[in-house]
């Protein structure tokens, strides 16, 4: 059957076959994920249809893909993360984003953060936002290519970016920051939950002892169920330095087991430089429970939770710290030594009348 394109249909579920749509990059927007009511899923199916060729006919091309190297790495996230360009056209913070991740800044620093630090930069979307607002900034990530992009984006700003591990980050970043951000469960990358207190522990190291973290993480519970559903759904995009690219993200569950979150991503792209036209990989997230964070917390110097955020809308609204909340934005700041709290409230008992405790965690 010819469309009126007098192209074949299309199969958008047909990896195989990449649709360049120009101007209708809007399958689906932002980062959200919706994983009880599964509405966004429901709004991607329908949305899909919009790819059909007989629509704004001139704005559409088909681009059957030949038969290419399709890049599988079970397991392993690094693929994607290796693609600099590709992963800069979908996940730029949008200007939403930026303006709920400082607001969260303002809200524990009372002013506006003077440094800053990545410890899983990828190609330095984040640190570019506040090395604009006048920061310095630091970050590191495991692959070099996403160091190398961005040492190129924050060339000639007061930046320093390194390859590095997120459980010690490069000692060459610098320490005493007054903000660190680490977003979309990155944290998840890692191994295990020694690993996550390792990491904990590192950042407290390079941290003003009044400043925050900001952390995305996952709260979920052994007994929460995730159904298999697309998260995340957009393009194809055109990708800075050329090509186009389409993006999907689709969790498979959590295995009861390792009780990680199994996370399959479809990267299609034509034209865009040394990226094969088709890239699926598979990957484990780490999630933990609401008693497994706070105990992580506590094994790594003890942190205080100043806000959780719900990080499936980009507004991040407040939203309580408990069990199951799901994909989240914490705002955390490493609790102060209990020695060096009891002296200064000593003597604050001699010298002037005590002050309330402040309040760490807000009430809902
Ligand atoms: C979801 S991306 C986040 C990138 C960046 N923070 C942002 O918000 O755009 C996750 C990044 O974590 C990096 N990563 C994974 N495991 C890591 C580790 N152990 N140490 C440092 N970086 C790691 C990946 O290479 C990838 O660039």
């Amino acid at each position: 059957m010819e469309s009126a394109t007098g192209l074949p249909p299309i199969d958008c579920d047909t990896p195989s076959a990449l649709l360049l749509c120009r101007g209708h990059d809007n399958l689906s927007q932002g980062r959200a994920r919706t994983t009880k009511n599964g509405e966004l899923g429901k709004d991607l199916r329908s949305q899909r249809r919009c790819f059909a060729p007989d629509g704004d006919a001139k704005n559409f091309h088909y681009a059957p893909m030949p038969p290419s190297p399709v890049s599988l790495s079970p397991h392993s996230p690094m693929t994607f993360y290796s693609r600099a360009s590709v992963y800069s056209a979908f996940f730029a913070p949008s200007d939403q984003m930026k303006g709920s991740i400082d607001r969260l800044a303002k809200f524990a620093l009372k002013r506006a953060p003077k440094s800053v630090l990545d410890p899983c930069c990828g190609p330095g979307l984040w640190l570019e936002h506040f090395a604009k607002k006048g920061c310095v900034v630091a970050g590191s990530d495991l692959q070099a290519p996403a160091v190398a992009s961005a040492e190129a984006r924050l060339a000639g700003m007061r930046a320093v970016v390194a390859q590095g591990d997120m459980r010690d980050p490069p000692a060459l970043l610098g320490a005493s920051f007054d903000l660190c951000i680490n977003l979309d469960n990155s944290i998840g990358h890692l191994g295990c939950r020694e690993d996550v207190i390792a990491h904990f522990i590192a950042m407290r190291a390079r941290m003003q002892p009044k400043s925050a973290y900001i952390l995305g993480c996952a709260i979920r519970e052994a007994d929460d169920v995730i159904i298999a559903e697309t998260v995340y759904e957009r393009g194809p995009i055109e990708v800075a330095g050329g090509g186009f690219a389409a993006l999907r993200t689709e969790t498979l569950g959590i295995d009861p087991e390792t009780r990680c979150e199994r996370i399959r991503q479809w990267t299609m792209s034509a034209h865009v430089p040394e990226c094969p036209p088709l890239i699926i990989e598979q990957y484990d997230l780490l999630t933990f429970g609401i008693a497994q964070w706070k105990e992580m917390f506590e094994a790594s110097g003890g942190w205080e939770v100043l806000q959780c955020c719900d990080a499936t809308t980009e507004s991040l609204p407040s939203r309580p710290f408990t069990r199951g909340a799901g994909d989240v934005v914490l705002l955390l700041r490493p609790r102060i030594a209990a020695t060096r709290k009891k002296s200064t409230r000593a003597s604050a008992t001699k010298k002037a009348p005590l002050k309330k405790p402040s309040r760490t965690l807000r009430k809902r």
